[in-house]
């Protein structure tokens, strides 16, 4: 069934108030809800309709009174109550089975904890309702369990009151004052360690903040706290926004689907994405908790205070939160890291969507299952939207308009249409055009051309933008598009800009320019020499660019350019085109050469004293195979594996003794700390290391070992582990035995442990991980160890994947059915390692298609499968 955005309708019935009574049981929950009422005076004239799934319904009441079965109806996944006076008091009883629910949506089990996920349609799960975010209610919520097994319970708010009865149980009551969608409810009841803090908003409210965790996670929350601290003060600086209970939770919860979830003052967190110490988790683990907390927490304003209407809005909270979230990043470590790493993400997985057979807007028309749709597009290019947003208006005319948008929409479910609007009115700007960014998808082009003219000392630059066709939109509309540009001469020196009717020239490095027509020409005049243009500074807008510079001009702007995202970018790109001449070579067996530019550019970089080691060390990282495949029309993966490594190999070699030095340098003891300077020396050096062991040379290997043996932290130990898993032999088998045998007991560490050996670019890998999902330290009931291990494999080990004889394909086949039966929301997010089955040579593309045919055939196939298996398979 295909739910459009076009038949959007206001809801019925609203509910002003809702009591909820847990009695939690291990086998059976029963949940007495209490709604009061009432008709929608702006809604539709229709019958109530309440959502509802999986759930025995055991009695029904209309103000006091028991409705009788032919009094309602109900299907599969509604009830549907006729004849309803305009004001009422509902009250409904049902039964759920939380033990029963692997599909962790609604209430479930993970381990001993109970714990929900709503968003986006669990609430159904749990009880009947209208499961939709623009009805929002007051929830109070009492849950009643025996307090030797469950002595901790929580739901949203503030705690109000509690007490114990005779018979064992306890009970306590939750209220939240604000109004919420269904979505934004949680309930949570353990044998819980916690861990306290606390936090004075900027007008003196004191909160307390509060960690639960599994007893034995209790050493692991130090640094959550830390960031949830920074992320609350942020907010009120940067935003003005201040939290609004008197206590902030965060749960750590072993089995969940995504990462972490923001219900109203409980937020609930897959323990990987919250847990850490710097024994268990690395540099990249602490930098994406830091990131995760905060956005969970910036939700509180941007999802929560302010909702979405429809699910069609996802973006505007998602979007909207991921920019804040990077913003905050950005402001607490290096910004300019932080932005390669953005678009690193976003070119690497949202391109790839945008160009696929899921391609879809950033504001959706239709979909058949909602869970699909939290995808790279509707959070990344999300993000970028409203960053571009941004950059449009400018900073303090940005602020001016969230302060509007919050004031002006506080309480209410809204959409993307909303967010535009109050940025344009508190700017009297007008964004009618940029608007296609949330309405059209695909990914625009941007061809650039250049022309010098030396007597008039003018300087052309020409955008032509382009966007291709993606399924249901054959033809796009010009996007409006912020193009930022910066002008240097031969010495890499700035140049003024000045635009041909302008009276002044624009001094600084770089200017934004207004692209809003097909084709667009911008004159420059005063250019006293010939500058060499350096464009889409700080990936001003989520485009592909096309703009033909050579080996050398790339390699000038590497060193010389000002924009730090642009160096690293101009560097990338010099890396491309020397792995795909490689590749070229390696297809039509021609000897391969090293290119002596970029080992001369490397060097520089290497050398460069000025430069953020942490910058140095993004800059001599070579591009992913998967991102090279991209890069090429028909993917050839074993000579791009066999390029990458040709050139890796080469590079090490070339500047061995400049590797060895730089890694001696920054291996000074000192104990682990995460912060800025520190990360930055531990990701070089652990960049050299790999470089060094590329090299070939066996003494390296000692060296890899002897990192491993010394580091108090995970960054260093993994950084080798991860080189060793790749040298067959016997140190590689003892270094993965003793890794584990050292922290068999420490869930986070086991997913890195089976991950890195799903990564391996070893010959027997697929066999090595089918052994290992009979390992102990497996289960396929965990989304954790299904994405270390299958979706490591499958999305990341691209030489094995996409083996000739279509043995990873069928294997993926194989585990997405068995998964579509637990939990349907992994097995399609696993499908995504399909999603470009298209673009590969005959043979595999035929593969693929087998594997996908033989999803598609099973009957009783989940929405979530069905719906991803079907459009993979449409035709062209
Ligand atoms: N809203 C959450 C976040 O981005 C993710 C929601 C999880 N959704 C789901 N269908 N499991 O922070
Ligand atoms: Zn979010």
């Amino acid at each position: 069934k295909v739910t459009l955005l076009a038949d959007y309708e206001q809801p019925a019935y609203l509910v002003d108030e809702a009591l909820l009574q847990f009695d939690l049981d291990s086998a059976k929950t029963r949940v007495v809800s209490t709604l009061t009422m009432r008709k929608n005076p702006q809604g539709p004239e229709a019958d109530c309709i309440l959502d509802g799934e999986a759930l025995t319904l055991v009695s029904l009441k209309l103000d006091g009174k028991k409705l009788e079965g032919n009094q309602f109806q109900r299907t599969t996944s509604q009830l549907l109550i006729p004849n309803l006076p305009d004001k009422f008091e509902l009250e409904i009883i049902t039964e759920i089975e939380p033990d029963q629910n692997t599909a962790l949506e609604g209430l479930y089990y993970s381990g001993s904890i109970l714990c929900t996920q709503c968003e986006a349609e669990g609430f159904r799960r749990i009880t009947y309702y209208p499961d939709r975010p623009d009805v929002m209610s007051v929830f109070t919520v009492t849950i009643v369990a025996d307090r030797e097994k469950w002595p901790v319970m929580l739901s949203n708010g503030n705690m109000e009151d509690q007490g114990v009865f005779d018979d064992g149980r306890h009970w306590v009551r939750w209220h939240d004052p604000h109004p919420k969608p269904s979505y934004l409810f949680a309930l949570v009841a353990g044998d819980l360690h916690v861990q306290q803090d606390s936090f004075t908003t900027q007008s003196g409210r004191e909160v307390a903040l509060r960690i639960y965790v599994d007893p034995e996670n209790k050493h692991k929350c130090d640094h959550a706290l830390t960031s949830l601290k920074q992320a609350m003060k942020w907010d009120e600086d940067t935003y003005g926004r201040e939290y609004d209970l008197d206590v902030f939770m965060i749960v750590a919860v072993n089995d969940f689907n995504m990462g972490a979830m923001e219900n109203k003052g409980l937020n609930i967190f897959n323990a990987a994405c919250v847990l850490a110490t710097p024994e268990t988790a690395t540099d990249d683990d602490f930098y994406t908790i830091q990131s995760i907390v905060a956005h969970e927490y910036f939700h509180n304003w941007s999802g929560n205070r302010v909702t979405c209407r429809d699910w069609f809005q996802l973006s505007l909270k998602e979007g909207f939160t991921v920019m804040r979230d990077q913003s905050f990043s950005a402001d607490l470590n290096s910004a300019a890291v932080q932005r390669i790493d953005d678009v690193n993400g976003l070119r690497s997985m949202q391109f790839a969507e945008d160009a696929g057979p899921m391609a879809h807007p950033v504001r959706p028309d239709s979909y058949i299952e909602i869970s699909n749709f939290y995808t790279v597009t509707i959070y990344e290019k999300g993000a970028e939207v409203v960053r571009m947003i941004n950059t449009l208006v400018g900073d303090e005319e940005f602020r001016k308009g969230t302060d509007l948008y919050f004031d002006r929409h506080d309480g209410q479910a809204v959409t993307t249409d909303d967010f535009v609007k109050a940025i344009e009115d508190a700017n009297a700007v007008d964004l009618s055009q940029f608007k296609r960014w949330y309405e059209q998808a695909g990914t625009p082009e941007l061809t650039i051309d250049t022309n010098y003219d030396p007597i008039e000392h003018r300087f052309t630059l020409t955008v032509t933008q382009a966007c291709p066709a993606t399924p249901g939109q054959a033809t796009k509309q010009p996007f409006h598009i912020p193009l930022a540009v910066g002008l240097l001469d031969k010495s890499g020196t700035s140049l003024d800009m000045q635009l041909e009717d302008e009276a002044e020239p624009h001094h600084g490095d770089t200017r934004i320019l207004s692209v809003t027509e097909a084709s667009q020409t911008f004159e420059f005049i005063n250019v006293s020499s010939e500058p060499l243009a350096s464009v889409l500074r700080g990936f001003s807008a989520p485009v592909k660019l096309k703009y033909d510079l050579s080996n050398h001009q790339l390699a000038f702007l590497m060193v010389n350019d000002k924009d730090s995202f642009n160096r690293w970018d101009a560097g990338q790109k010099l890396i491309i085109n020397i792995l795909l001449e490689l590749v070229a070579d390696i297809q039509q067996n021609n000897p391969l050469v090293l290119s002596s530019l970029l080992v001369n550019q490397f060097e520089r970089i290497l050398t460069d004293k000025k430069l953020d080691p942490a910058l140095i060390a993004k800059m001599l990282t070579l591009p992913t195979e998967n991102y090279l495949a991209a890069q090429m029309t028909t993917p050839d993966v074993d000579a791009i594996h066999q390029a990458r490594e040709f050139l890796k190999r080469n590079i090490a070699v070339s500047l061995k003794g400049l590797f060895n030095q730089t890694y001696e340098k920054l291996s000074v003891k000192k104990a682990y700390d995460f912060n800025a300077d520190d990360m930055a020396m531990r990701s070089l050096k652990n960049v050299c290391l790999s470089y060094l062991v590329a090299s070939g040379d066996p003494l390296q290997l000692q060296r890899c070992l002897r990192q491993m043996k010394q580091a108090d932290n995970m960054t260093e130990l993994l950084a080798g582990l991860r080189l060793m898993v790749d040298q067959s032999g016997l140190e590689r088998e003892n270094a993965l035995r003793s890794f584990y045998e050292q922290w068999k007991q420490d869930r986070q560490v086991v997913d890195k442990w089976l991950a890195v050996q799903a990564a391996s670019t070893l010959p027997d890998t697929l066999i090595r991980v089918k052994g290992l999902m009979k390992h102990e330290a497996f289960s396929i009931k965990n989304p954790n160890n299904v994405r270390a291990l299958i979706g490591m494999f499958c999305r990341n080990n691209p030489v094995h994947f996409h083996a000739k004889d279509g043995s990873g394909y069928r294997f993926l086949a194989e585990q997405i059915l068995v998964l579509d039966k637990l939990n349907p929301q992994v097995a399609a997010r696993m499908l995504g390692a399909l999603n470009s089955w298209r673009r590969y040579d005959e043979q595999r593309q035929q593969l693929m298609k087998q594997a996908l045919e033989s999803i598609a055939e099973q009957q009783d196939l989940s929405a979530d499968v069905y719906e991803i298996v079907t459009k993979y398979l449409a035709a062209e």
